[in-house]
């Protein structure tokens, strides 16, 4: 009897034990979607960059709108922002988010491989109405410098489900590094 009893709470350690240990690898992960600050990242010309590529991406008819003064930078033809659709400057889940976006290029399409700034530049001549910025312009170059805030110091291997607003959910892969609990938000 006691024997029995013995092994049912053994028993029940053990599932705590495998339910903590499941816990611990899957569930405690950091949310990819978390804001982060640019502002709080250390100024160097790298961040100032990304910096710049946030406002960018959120003020964009500001930068490149037909109504800009410089008539060289008038380089959307309306005047939506990057952000009216990839929401919170691609930090929304369901709304066309940037979190596996720095990983997941260059990308094969139909036989083809797309590298991020032809990608930035579908959007722009598409979504944007207007016209592709310089691959190695300063905008492109901020843009593509935004790859600092979400991936180079805060990148773990995830899944997400909720990557792509359309079409196939994308499996991410990220890596783990310390950065993920320095804390970039
Ligand atoms: C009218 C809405 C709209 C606007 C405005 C827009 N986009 Fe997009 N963009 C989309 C959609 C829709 C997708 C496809 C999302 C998907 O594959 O889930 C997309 C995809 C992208 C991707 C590929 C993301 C990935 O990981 O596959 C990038 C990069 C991108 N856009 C950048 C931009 C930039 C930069 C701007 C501003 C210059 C911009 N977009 C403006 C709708 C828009």
């Amino acid at each position: 009897m006691r024997r029995g009893m013995i092994g049912f709470v053994l028993m029940l350690a053990g599932a705590a034990a495998g339910l903590a240990a499941g816990y611990l690898l899957w569930g405690g992960r950091p949310n990819w979607y978390a804001v982060r600050d640019v502002g709080k990242l250390p100024a160097d010309r790298q961040n100032d960059l990304a910096a710049y590529g946030y406002q960018l991406i959120i003020n964009t008819q500001r930068y490149l709108g037909p109504d800009v003064a410089d008539a060289a930078m008038r380089f959307a033809g309306n005047n939506l922002a990057c952000g009216n659709c990839h929401l919170r400057a691609g930090l929304q889940p369901f709304a066309a988010p940037f979190v596996s976006t720095y990983t997941t290029f260059p990308m094969m399409v139909d036989d083809r491989v797309i590298t991020l700034s032809e990608r930035i530049n579908g959007c722009m001549t598409r979504s944007m109405n207007g016209r592709a910025l310089p691959a190695d312009g300063h905008e492109m170059e901020a843009l593509l410098a935004r790859r600092n805030v979400f991936h180079d110091k805060c990148a773990c291997w995830s899944t997400s489900p909720t990557h792509h607003a359309f079409g196939q959910p994308a499996t991410i892969h990220w890596l783990l590094d310390e950065g993920c609990s320095q804390g970039l938000s």
